[in-house]
């Protein structure tokens, strides 16, 4: 196998030799030592404008320097091209990425904003590579809980129809009062809240309407962070898997894997403690039942071919106790079988604030994702006038200017955090550290887009020409490795 080499040996390094050379054991060879093998695999190489210079080293690795012409010219031939020759091939049509999938009225915390952003940018390269991308806002906008909100919108704003979202405000006021409601035994509001998810359910036209108004009101306010953050998603949330749930768990039952356990529905994986429950006690579907449905109609209908989730690391379980259901049904192919169609969980760390728990505003106990939005982008303002008294330069900037690149700095710098981050561990936010304009940072790339642009502006109409006469050699050995790295991206 080739292996990208540790920098400073090679570019590449084969290390077949020692395998080989441990197969051989036994049997009359030639060959006294891995090392020998490794000479052999040396001496044979076919000549190739790719190869530089090739060696062996220590107990028989095959160490491989790549050409530098070599690589310069793919980096022409991408100028010449477009990025868009650079696209790997991928043996997948149709992927579906499920990501940002907030609760409807629940507190949308920092984890949602992660999925958000992983998703998107794992989305925007299988795009890239021509693959058809359904991004999917699993939204949780069905269960128990609609009841009592719509109970409260009932009793709180008697005229709830003609009310614009503005009035009914902040949702999530709204819900924790719904729930302290709900909880006052005396209020008799328990009952009610009952009583509505049974005509929710049943279809009832006023319960219908209500329901899709306060998911209309969250919406709008996911809406205007996906636009902010320049994400696309399409919502198919939980209720939309709800009917296809008996026919799905009636499939999983006929094949004998749904089984009863104290008086729920549950299916038993492999390697797992506790097991899947699809059927509540009390003869509910849950968050595992739709996930089977979803899961179900994606292949079935959708005929997705790679389903992506993204989520924090606490439902890493759930995903492998639903992928391995789906195995077991023959949904999913043995993993040693052939690989598609296939399922996969990315999962992520959580994001800490500087105390070191959870991440928090200052002004909330949950931290709204406009919120967070807001705050990053206020911080750079106030970090950029800072400058702006200190710097001539760009003393001259409007209102307007001094604005749209808060935001872009802001939001650049809450992405940015998310993706230079180790995916799996904690991390620590810091507004404080965002606008850092050393190294590894938002605005140092910012800076440096910016700057290759004024350069490209000002070579105006030569650039065509650039592109194709100017021949691109390395001369500072940073630049080879640049080279290197960006004709890296297919693999
Ligand atoms: N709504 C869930 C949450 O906030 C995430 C949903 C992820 N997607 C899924 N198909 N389960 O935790």
């Amino acid at each position: 196998m080739l292996q990208i080499s540790k920098p400073g040996f090679a570019d590449y390094q084969c290390n077949n030799a020692m395998s080989l050379f441990s197969s051989l054991q036994g049997s009359a060879t030639n060959f006294r030592n891995p090392r020998t093998i490794g000479q052999a695999i040396l001496n044979n190489l076919p000549a190739s404008d790719i190869v530089e210079s090739a060696s062996v080293a220590g107990p028989g690795y095959v160490n491989i320097v790549i050409s530098s012409d070599w690589i310069a010219q793919r980096i022409q031939d991408m100028l010449i091209y477009g990025i868009k020759t650079w696209a790997p091939t991928l043996p997948v049509k149709r992927a579906l990425f499920d990501f940002s999938s907030p609760n409807i009225a629940k507190e949308m915390h920092v984890g949602h904003i992660r999925s958000t952003i992983l998703g998107d940018t794992l989305a925007r390269m299988f795009e890239f590579a021509n693959i058809e991308v359904l991004r999917r806002n699993h939204v949780g906008d069905w269960g128990t809980q609609f009841g009592m909100l719509i109970e409260y919108l009932f009793e709180q704003f008697p005229n709830w129809e003609e009310a614009g979202n503005q009035a009914i405000g902040d949702l999530q006021s709204f819900y924790k009062a719904s729930q302290a409601k709900f909880e006052d035994e005396g209020s008799g509001f328990k009952a009610k809240a009952q009583q509505a998810v049974v005509r929710l359910q049943q279809g009832e036209e006023r319960y219908q309407a209500a329901w899709k108004k306060i998911c209309q009101i969250s919406r709008t306010e996911f809406e205007s962070v996906y636009k902010r953050l320049g994400v696309e998603l399409e919502e198919k949330g939980e209720r939309f898997y709800n009917p296809y749930i008996p026919l799905v768990l009636e499939e999983l039952t006929n094949k004998g894997l749904v089984k009863d356990d104290k008086g729920a529905r549950v299916i038993f994986t492999e390697g797992q403690r506790s097991p899947l429950i699809v059927v509540k006690r009390d003869g509910g579907f849950n968050y595992a039942s739709t996930d089977l449905a979803a899961l179900w109609y994606q292949f079935n209908v959708e005929k997705a071919e790679w389903i992506v989730y993204l989520t924090d690391v606490g439902q890493k379980q759930h995903f492998h106790k639903i992928f391995s259901a789906a195995t077991m049904t023959g949904w999913l192919p043995d993993e040693n079988e052939q690989r598609y169609p296939k399922t996969t969980h990315v999962g992520f760390g959580l994001v800490l604030g500087l105390d070191g728990t959870r991440f928090r505003t200052r002004c909330s106990e949950v931290v709204r994702l406009v919120d967070l939005l807001d705050e990053a982008k206020s911080k750079c303002k106030a970090q950029l006038i800072e400058h702006l008294t200190e710097n001539e330069k760009i003393a001259g900037w409007t209102d307007d200017e001094l604005d749209r690149i808060s935001e872009a700095i802001g939001l650049g710098a809450v992405k940015y955090a998310d993706l230079k981050n180790n995916r799996l561990t904690n991390y620590t936010f810091s507004f404080e550290k965002m606008p850092s304009d050393k190294g590894n940072s938002a605005v140092y790339l910012q800076y440096a887009h910016a700057r290759i642009c004024s350069i490209i502006q000002k070579a105006n109409k030569d650039i065509e020409e650039l592109k194709t006469k100017a021949a691109i050699t390395f001369v500072h050995a940073d630049e080879r490795a640049l080279g290197l790295h960006l004709i890296r991206f297919q693999e």
